[in-house]
């Protein structure tokens, strides 16, 4: 099992939430933060100009998927989040130990949230 963590640029969220759909991809968390990404800003003041790190809002999804799903979820974020240009995101694929559903006390493979019927 695998936690994907993408940050992708806040306006592309709904491209890569389709993306994600096609790709069967249900369970997921979504959260608004600030990242920086080596971009820099010019700053003025009283003692000249001074450098500091560029904040910038993106959305933070995290993903926590069996072993055959990496592969299509990473692709499909990668080709939905892409413009091209810099602070596009990034994509982090982290080992997990352990998964539980609260509500019925399974586990791991088990626990991991399943494809739900299109209804
Ligand atoms: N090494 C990192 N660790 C944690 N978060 C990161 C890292 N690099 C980038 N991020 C997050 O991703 C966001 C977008 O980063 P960005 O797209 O600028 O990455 P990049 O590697 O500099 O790529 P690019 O060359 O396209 O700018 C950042 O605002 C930050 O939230
Ligand atoms: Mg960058």
């Amino acid at each position: 099992m695998r936690l994907v963590v993408a940050i992708i640029r806040p306006e592309k969220l709904s491209e890569v939430l389709e993306a994600l759909f096609r790709a069967e991809v249900r369970g997921l968390t979504i959260s608004r933060v600030q990242g920086h990404g080596g971009e820099t800003e010019r700053v003025e003041t009283y003692r000249g100009t001074t450098v500091k790190m560029e904040l910038s809002d993106k959305v933070r999804l995290d993903i926590g998927v069996s072993d055959h799903f990496v592969e299509p979820t990473v692709r499909a974020i990668l080709s939905a989040a892409r413009t091209g240009s810099v602070g596009d995101g990034k994509i982090f694929v982290l080992p997990v130990e352990k998964i539980y559903r609260i509500r019925t006390g399974e586990e791991d493979e088990a626990a991991v949230t399943p494809v739900a019927p299109v209804t």
